[in-house]
């Protein structure tokens, strides 16, 4: 079947109690078990799994075309999960540009969990080739990355970590699964923060790992959110489930209204550059043709004035509004290195966008005139 088929109908079999159509929200923390703790249903207690949480995690595999998966409270909760399924003494690859909470999180804790991370541009194979240690057992990358909109050879990148007897994992947020699917160019997991288009609406936190197998590594990933309780709520659960029924739709329109205004940018005199996979001149256009169906609704530009010239164009658009996170029906313009504060490696006079719904004509008008 087709993916808007799938994204349509996978974990959605009526309810078997009562032929509902949209599916119950099943809110209780504790079920129903046997004498001597037996699962008659499959379920015991919520931290361990629930029915609203195995509806979308049925979805999100087939979507993804995983074994199985499993979802968490937040994308940096699923990520979290992943990287502590390995063991102390590991050595992690992490692409140069990736998601800044993730980057946070190897700088602040995997040192303490007993793990080295270091970061390569993973536009350069032979970089990541040179990159790769004895030690290496995870090579993450993220595709188009945030903020700089970085695309990697994934098919590449999952044989250079096959070689070196790694796993590798992508961070698919901004392409979600109609866009982009990592397992079937290699990649061993894939990781979405659930909070941006899969939700799509901004009002739901979550995340999501996905596995091409469900093997030991899909266990650890679960026995940590069993134990450690980073699980998703049934409402939450829910929530994602509804919005994954209109993803292929709203990513069309995404991806349409995203090219339209990155040529609109990348023609405005005020414009430094415009980073967007689907423009010829992006350096990884080619590949993102080959691995990407289309090009979503994540762009960032870099204006002519520096800091203050960027942050002029926050203070003065009015379709956009002035916002951190991404993929929902509203079109977001945020200052990124303010976002990601002092750490932040992220150029000056760079704004990223994540563009809505919206008519592209209002959209570029409103960027005209705050460019001016
Ligand atoms: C690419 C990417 N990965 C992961 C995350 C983390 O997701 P969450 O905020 O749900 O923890 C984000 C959040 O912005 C993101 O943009």
């Amino acid at each position: 079947m087709k993916l808007d088929t799938i994204a349509v109908h996978a974990g959605g079999k009526p309810d078997p109690a009562t032929g509902a159509i949209a599916p119950p929200i099943h809110l209780s923390t504790t079920f129903e078990h046997g004498p001597a703790g037996e699962r008659p249903l499959g379920y015991m207690y919520i931290r361990e799994g629930s029915p609203t949480e195995a509806r979308l995690e049925e979805a999100l595999a087939a979507l993804d075309g995983g074994e199985a998966a499993l979802v968490f409270s937040s994308g940096m909760a699923a990520g979290a999960a992943y990287l502590a399924t390995l063991p102390a003494g590991s050595h992690v690859l992490l692409a140069d540009d990736i998601y800044y909470g993730l980057r946070e999180m190897a700088k602040d804790f995997l040192v303490g969990w007993g793990i080295e991370s270091s970061s390569v541009d993973m536009a350069d194979l032979e970089a990541v080739r040179g990159a790769v240690r004895k030690q290496t057992r995870l090579i993450w990358a993220e595709s188009p990355s945030n903020p700089l909109m970085k695309v990697v050879d994934l098919a590449a990148l999952a044989k250079i970590a096959k070689d070196a007897k790694a796993r590798f994992a992508v961070d698919g947020t901004f392409a979600t699964p109609i866009l982009q699917r990592p397992l079937a160019l290699g990649a061993d997991a894939v990781m979405h923060a659930a909070t941006k288009y899969l939700g799509g609406h901004s009002d739901v936190q979550g995340g999501a790992l996905v596995f091409a197998r469900r093997d030991e590594t899909y266990e650890k990933a679960r026995h940590t959110r069993h134990i450690l309780g980073g699980v998703l709520s049934p409402f939450n659960s829910w929530l994602v489930l509804r919005g994954l029924r209109s993803l292929a739709v709203r990513v069309e329109r995404h991806s349409a209204n995203g090219l339209a205004i990155a040529r609109a940018l990348e023609a405005h005199p005020a414009v430094q550059a415009v980073h967007y996979p689907g423009l010829s001149s992006h350096a990884g256009h080619e590949i993102a043709k080959r691995q990407m169906s289309g090009f979503g609704g994540m762009l960032s530009f870099r204006v002519k004035g520096g800091r203050e010239g960027a942050v002029g164009v926050c203070s003065k658009v009015r379709v956009f509004t002035v916002a951190t996170s991404l993929g929902g029906t509203e079109s977001l313009i945020e200052h990124r290195a303010s976002s990601e504060g002092p750490t932040s490696k992220t150029p000056q006079n760079l704004l990223r966008c994540s563009i809505g719904l919206e008519h592209a004509d209002d959209l570029i008008e409103d960027l005209r005139q705050a460019l001016e």
